[in-house]
């Protein structure tokens, strides 16, 4: 019997993107509307961020943070060698050089350990991510961060929905930045949003957002016209992407409550691997809730990592390699330097696959990829 594949990846949609779409289309579809300013209120009740500004991706509010630090030639920012290219690239355009800090084994998250000894009197931020939806030690980054007066960038491009220490991720940094990039648990396709936990960036970062201009403060009736008064760029999605946006924020808890019943079953199903440690997988720190944005697994080797890909292939389960370390990448080399050891950055890639999970998959997916790996890992043994 032919089985239907699995893929890696699939949108949940609540239905109510169409009817918010169907309105947005009667409406004006400019950025900054009625869709835009739900969204934006929605994201700000419920993170209490100081203020949230939607972007058309998490990239777009990572430019707008490096804008924000008045970046000059030969400043320093640290960032993980293991994350997407966003990351890093948002701070280089901006004229910063890349300093590249080691992932943790356990949640391949930024080692706060190796952020004291990459600073330096350029250094003028940190930008943890928060991989896989599960929270970095933002204690111990904060900390670091005020003891050396720099600030905290947030990546959470993944982790819309996770807390640290029953704070969502994105408000603990003075500025956060999340994603809703088709492949992320709430999208609208491509879409970002930059949160503002310090007060100071407002204003600033208003301004930033729409061109260089005053246009907020016209918006809320403040001023009668609005003027050029900064550099800018333009951020803001438009009422259509917002509409859609809107929907999915309104299912969140719902699209993560499924998503995290799924990461629990897998977690139960493939638990006899782990205790054999013959497999690892990511585990949020005790303190933490996360979205399940992926689980991911660590094989002993490559080898056996590109084995699995293989076998779950070949039995029509999607799965999916992530991240290079960026200090080895052509770019990384010219634009950055690595800081201090770099082992699990250069090594714990290439032992990771991504299991598919989306709201709505089948929950025998995990009968079948136990089955698969439980034969494949213990033939393995006995090869
Ligand atoms: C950690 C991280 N940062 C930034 C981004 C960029 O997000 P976007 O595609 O919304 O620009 C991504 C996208 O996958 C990501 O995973």
């Amino acid at each position: 019997m032919n089985r239907p594949m699995v893929p890696f990846t699939s949108t949940y949609l609540s239905g109510q993107e169409s009817v918010y779409l169907q309105d947005a289309l009667t409406r004006p579809a400019g950025a900054g509307g009625f869709y835009s300013q739900r969204c934006e209120t929605w994201l700000e009740n419920s993170t209490k961020a100081g203020r949230v500004l939607l972007t058309h991706s998490c990239t777009n509010a990572l430019e707008l943070a490096a804008i924000l630090l008045d970046l000059s030639p030969g400043d320093e920012v640290i960032v993980p060698s293991f994350t997407f290219t966003s990351t890093a690239n948002a701070f280089s355009l901006h004229g910063a050089t890349i300093v590249f800090v080691d992932i943790r084994p356990d949640t391949l998250n930024m080692d706060e350990r190796a952020i004291e000894a990459a600073i330096t009197p350029r250094t003028r931020a940190i930008v943890p991510v928060h991989y896989a939806g599960i929270p970095c030690n933002m204690h111990a980054i904060m900390d670091i961060a005020n003891r050396h007066n720099i600030l905290v960038i947030e990546d959470a491009a993944q982790g819309v929905g996770s807390q640290y220490q029953k704070k969502p991720l994105g408000t603990i940094g003075h500025l956060g930045c999340y994603s809703f990039h088709a492949s992320k648990n709430i999208t609208c396709g491509e879409g970002g949003a930059l949160l503002i936990n310090d007060k100071r960036f407002i204003g600033r970062a208003e301004i930033l957002h729409d061109k260089g201009t005053t246009r907020a403060q016209f918006r809320a009736g403040k001023i009668r016209q609005y003027d050029w008064v900064d550099i800018g760029t333009s951020a803001p999605p438009s009422e259509l992407q917002a509409a859609y946006l809107l929907a999915q924020l309104e299912q969140a808890e719902e699209i993560n409550k499924q998503r995290v019943a799924l990461w629990g079953l897998y977690q139960k199903k493939l638990s006899p691997l782990v205790k054999k440690g013959m497999l690892q997988h990511l585990l949020p720190p005790k303190d933490c809730s996360h979205n399940a944005h992926i689980f991911g697994l660590i094989f002993s080797t490559p080898e056996m990592r590109n084995l699995a890909q293989e076998r779950l292939q070949a039995e029509g389960i999607q799965t999916a390699l992530h991240y290079q370390p960026l200090h080895r990448s052509p770019a990384g080399q010219r634009l950055g330097r690595a800081s201090g050891s770099m082992i699990q950055s250069e090594t714990l890639p290439d032992r990771l696959l991504r299991l598919p999970l989306w709201p709505g998959m089948p929950s025998c997916t995990m009968d079948r990829t136990f089955d698969i790996l439980d034969h494949m890992l213990n033939n393995s043994l006995t090869a």
